[in-house]
Formats: structure tokens, sequence, C-alpha cells
């Protein structure tokens, strides 16, 4: 558990691009350039245009995340400061540390979010009530 990270340590990195005529390619291996080794990968798709998505922190559970495609808004929250990222290209992630809240908005129309996570799924991981997350935030 970790409720020590602010919205400051989860940035938005850049990716390797691998450009050619015939289009781009960009990778990401363990240890060469992702912040944690991944053990799990999984996308959002057919995403409303008007959903709001996330709405919970992890206690342990560090992810990067990609717009594989078209644009979406993270807003990252750590009890006491908020920050908004806009992802609109494959070759940008960003990297969200352990206990922070989420909530993603403005999906555009065939966006894809694709996300590594450094762990797999959990439910006991997951924070889903705001009060239950600035409680430990606070160390409660
Ligand atoms: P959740 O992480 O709450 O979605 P989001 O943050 O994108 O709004 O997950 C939504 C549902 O999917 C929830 O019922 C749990 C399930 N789920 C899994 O079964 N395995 C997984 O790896 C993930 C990420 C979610």
């Amino acid at each position: 558990m970790n409720n020590s990270f602010s919205v400051f340590d989860c940035k938005i990195v850049k990716l390797p691009i691998v450009h050619e005529n015939k289009g781009n390619i960009t990778v990401l291996e363990n240890s060469i350039n992702t912040p944690f080794d991944t053990k799990r990968i999984y996308y959002l798709y057919d995403i409303p245009m008007d959903s709001t998505r996330g709405g919970h922190a992890h206690y342990k559970l560090e992810q990067f995340i990609i717009a594989a495609s078209g644009s979406f808004i993270f807003t990252l929250d750590d009890g006491s400061q908020r920050r908004d990222f806009f992802l609109n290209h494959p070759d940008k992630a960003l990297h969200i540390k352990p206990g922070i809240w989420r909530e993603m908005r403005e999906f555009s129309s065939g966006s894809v979010c694709l996300v590594l996570a450094s762990k797999e799924y959990t439910e006991s991981d997951y924070i889903r009530d705001y009060n239950d997350f600035l409680k430990f935030r606070n160390g409660k």
C-alpha cells in the first residue's frame, strides 16, 4: 500500500517510434521501456462519448495508459491536488502511481484506451468510495 505519491509523480512518458513509410510501430518491453513489469493488459473500447469511467484508486497497482486510438481525458487526484491529462496519440503513455484516484471522460468516437498493469486483477486492490480514499490518503 502506498499513500505517498502525488499527482506530480504521475507523468506523461514519450514512447519510442519506429518510423516507416508504411506506418509506425511502438514497442514496449518489460525492463526496457516500461516503468514496471507488465502482468496484465486490457483495453476499453466501444465507449459511449458521454461515458465517465474510473472513479476509484488502487492500493498497489500501477498502470501505464495509452490512447491506442482517439483521445480522452484522465483526471488524477491525490486527495489534495488534481491534474488533468489529455491523451490523444499512441506515442505517449500516462504512468499512474499507486494510491491515486482517477476519473476518465471525453472519450472521442472510436477511442481505445490501452492499459498495461503491474498486477493481476484483484477487486480487493480497489478503493471505490471517495471518502474511504481520503481516509487512506490521510493514513486512517
Ligand atoms: P473497472 O476497473 O472498475 O473499470 P474502469 O476503471 O475502466 O471504469 O472495471 C470494470 C469492471 O470490469 C469491473 O466489474 C471489474 C471488471 N474487470 C475485470 O474483471 N478484470 C480486469 O482486469 C478489469 C480492469 C476489470
